[in-house]
């Protein structure tokens, strides 16, 4: 499939996009600096924090993997069997998801949980974390992906 341009200049902070490439839905989250923020502190209760493992680029071996921190781009789709998870940003009891939620992504096929770096839990059905696509900024505001 042919590479996709994404222009993330209306995109406010909070909010997320989806575009498709190779058939995938791609994420496009601006982070806030509270979602950014929300990255430390549940380090332990994730299965990779680092994003160790090696099929994805460089630049997603981090802890907010991306090549800019206020971006997160994932594809969109459950490591576990495919399903589409669904938002859960908000932090905290609000979210439903108990006090102690940083805020992420939950599958609603089987009940996996990802944080806003698409790093998954421990101990869930879901394997990895969420892949990270091939991308690069092309500018401050158009992102291609592939
Ligand atoms: Fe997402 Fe099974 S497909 S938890």
């Amino acid at each position: 499939g042919a590479p996709v341009e994404a222009d993330v200049s209306k995109l406010a902070a909070g909010e997320m996009m989806t575009v498709e490439w190779r058939g995938k839905p791609v994420w496009i989250l601006h982070r806030t600096p509270e979602m950014l923020a929300a990255l430390e502190g549940h380090e332990g209760r994730l299965a990779d924090p680092e994003s160790a493992e090696p099929q994805q680029p460089g630049y997603a071996t981090n802890r907010h993997r991306s090549n800019n921190p206020d971006y997160l781009v994932v594809v969109g789709i459950c490591t576990h069997l495919g399903c589409s998870p669904s938002e859960k940003f908000a932090a905290g009891a609000a979210s439903g998801m108990g006090d102690d939620w940083p805020g992420g992504f939950l599958c609603p096929c089987h009940g996996s949980i990802f944080d806003l770096a698409g790093r998954v839990f421990r101990n869930q059905p879901a394997p990895t974390n969420l892949e990270v696509p091939p991308y690069r900024w092309l500018s401050d505001s158009m992102l291609l992906i592939g």
